[in-house]
């Protein structure tokens, strides 16, 4: 995360706006709510949300994000990964200005000290690691000290609040991963791909009115836009980076050591970070609305006014009543784990790998046997899928509305596999003309499975070597074919295809190719603030 320095920056221009946030309607346009029945048509694409959430992996193979979630970062927690906040650790700008100022001693503010209006970087010091001048392109650097990045360290010192948007929400593309941002959140169908300021601002704005402490993204590599930066924020140290940083990095090696250290996060960040109350997941899933489909994955672009404006309001809604407090929280996420894990595997097995009958009669009847009771009718096995698709999901006592919708999505995914390996048991097990041909009748309808589960998990590199990461398009890194088939790429091989426009994977929109470049990393991409 988050860059310390991008934090700042964020977090300063957020300010200004933070005394003139309009107003947010808080009625909920209760004439348009989540249903069921959406719930049910989306399941696929709902099941596969909840398995991706603060991961890597998933976030950025399924990278238009649909669903935001309330999280916390607990109190002494904030530093992500040290190697995204090194991109940003950079200078800005050459050529006449001061250099950042020294760190500040230590224990910068408290919250009771710092209440809003005081926020000025005037009147106390927060670390401002961009000189706040206007872009030069001014090649006169008689100034050496302008060419030093500061690599600031935080520690949270109360948990911080925040507003998660899953799928790859930090990346600017035209593709569909600023929809949860611009369409549904600001309302705003005219802003450019690049315009982190007027979204850091607007989004900060909704915060502020929330009662929340920023936004959560992820591009590679999650971050944290604060809104308020001196808010429960401990300054542990800043260090300045070598001059020459600017340059030769995060290319070849460099890059290739930025996305061993994202990679790590594939599954998940870890140590927990952040805290996901499953049951605020409101979802663009949860509504009849029409999600359209740009390469397979949903956007936000076709729908109505009214219908955003009413998911931003429950958003809100279940954001107010979720924030702080006691409450109990169904770890959805490992209930999907627990499907995934007991499937995945077997199913992959069971259409590549099977050769003969008799091993996959063993399989099916490996998965399926403890549901059966043999002692009783079961008029098609109707109560033994049953019993198979609620094997993980009974214990669970739902809570919320979005409990009960994520429930209902579960159940359908957990029902579709059972009905269907029963299904295949019936070609394969139980009829006495079973042959090498049921066994071809058996994998295509099992393939059909996978291809509407789409598990992320199936994507996956068979073991790469210690000198070699599994690579996934992230954005801004990466190619078409490595979407397509994430493979095992060392230092040298890491970048390639990542920049030619006819392989490069991320599409940025027309007119700024030039922003995502071999020289401009994303650190160059935060435009002016
Ligand atoms: C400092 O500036 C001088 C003259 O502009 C330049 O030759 C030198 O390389 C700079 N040193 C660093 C460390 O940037
Ligand atoms: C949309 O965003 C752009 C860029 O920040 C801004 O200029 C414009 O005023 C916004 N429009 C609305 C309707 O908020
Ligand atoms: C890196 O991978 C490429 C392509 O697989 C291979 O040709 C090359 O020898 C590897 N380099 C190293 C240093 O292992």
């Amino acid at each position: 995360m988050a860059p310390a320095s991008r934090l700042a920056a964020v977090g300063l221009a957020a300010f200004a706006t933070a005394s003139t946030a309009t107003s947010i309607p808080i009625t909920n346009s209760l004439e348009f709510g989540p249903s069921e029945a959406a719930a049910r048509q989306n399941a696929f694409h709902i099941f596969n949300a909840i398995h991706s959430a603060m991961r890597q992996w998933g976030s950025s193979l399924n990278h238009n994000g649909m669903s935001l979630f309330l999280v916390t970062v607990p109190a002494e927690w904030l530093a992500f990964e040290i190697e995204h906040a090194e991109l940003f650790a950079h200078p800005r700008w050459q050529g006449g200005k001061p250099p950042p100022p020294p760190p500040p001693p230590p224990h910068i503010s408290s919250p009771q000290q710092h209440p809003l209006p005081n926020l000025n970087p005037a009147h106390h010091n927060p670390p401002t690691p961009f000189s706040s001048s206007s872009s030069s392109s001014s090649t006169n650097n008689n100034n050496n000290a302008t060419a030093h990045g500061y690599l600031h360290t935080y520690l949270t010192t109360t948990p911080l609040h925040l507003l998660y948007l899953d799928g790859t929400s930090a990346g600017n593309t035209a593709m569909g991963t600023l929809d949860t941002q611009d369409l549904l959140l600001r309302l705003n169908r005219t802003a450019p791909v690049w315009d982190e300021t007027g979204r850091a601002r607007a989004l900060c704005a909704l915060a502020a009115a929330w009662g929340l402490d920023g936004v959560l993204r992820m591009e590679a590599g999650f971050e944290v836009i604060k809104c308020d930066f001196a808010r429960g924020m401990r300054l542990v140290g800043a260090h300045q980076r070598p001059a020459e940083r600017r340059h030769g990095h995060p290319r070849d090696v460099g890059s290739f050591e930025f996305i061993r250290a994202v990679a790590r996060r594939y599954g998940g960040i870890g140590a927990g970070r952040v805290v996901v109350d499953w049951g605020s997941m409101v979802s663009g899933f949860w509504y009849g609305v029409q999600l359209g489909e740009e390469e397979g994955m949903p956007r936000l672009v076709g729908v109505g006014e009214r219908e955003l404006r009413g998911i931003r309001d429950r958003v809100e809604e279940v954001v107010r009543g979720r924030k702080g407090g006691e409450k109990r929280v169904v770890d959805w996420q490992g209930v999907v784990d627990l499907v995934v894990g007991r499937y995945a595997d077997r199913l992959r097995y069971m259409v590549e790998g099977v050769e003969s009958l008799q091993e996959m009669q063993g399989e099916l009847n490996g998965v399926l046997d403890t549901h059966i009771d043999y002692a009783a009718e079961d008029e098609g096995h109707q109560a033994a899928i049953g019993r198979c698709a609620r094997d993980y999901t009974m214990a669970v006592a739902p809570e919320t509305q979005e409990d009960h919708l994520i429930l209902t999505a579960i159940e359908v995914v957990t029902h579709s596999i059972c009905s269907t390996l029963f299904e295949v048991r019936k070609v394969v097990v139980e009829d006495p003309e079973a042959g090498e041909g049921s066994v071809r009748v058996a994998k295509e309808v099992l393939r059909g499975l996978m291809d509407k589960l789409r598990w992320t998990r199936w994507k996956e590199c068979a073991a790469c070597g210690f000198n070699e990461v599994c690579f996934v398009p992230m954005w801004p890194f990466g190619d078409k074919e490595s979407h397509e088939r994430p493979n095992c790429r060392n230092a040298t091989s890491i970048n390639k295809g990542w920049w030619e426009q006819e392989s490069r994977y991320w599409d940025s929109g027309p007119g700024m190719t030039p922003l995502l470049g071999k020289d401009n990393v994303p650190g160059d991409t935060m435009g002016d603030l």
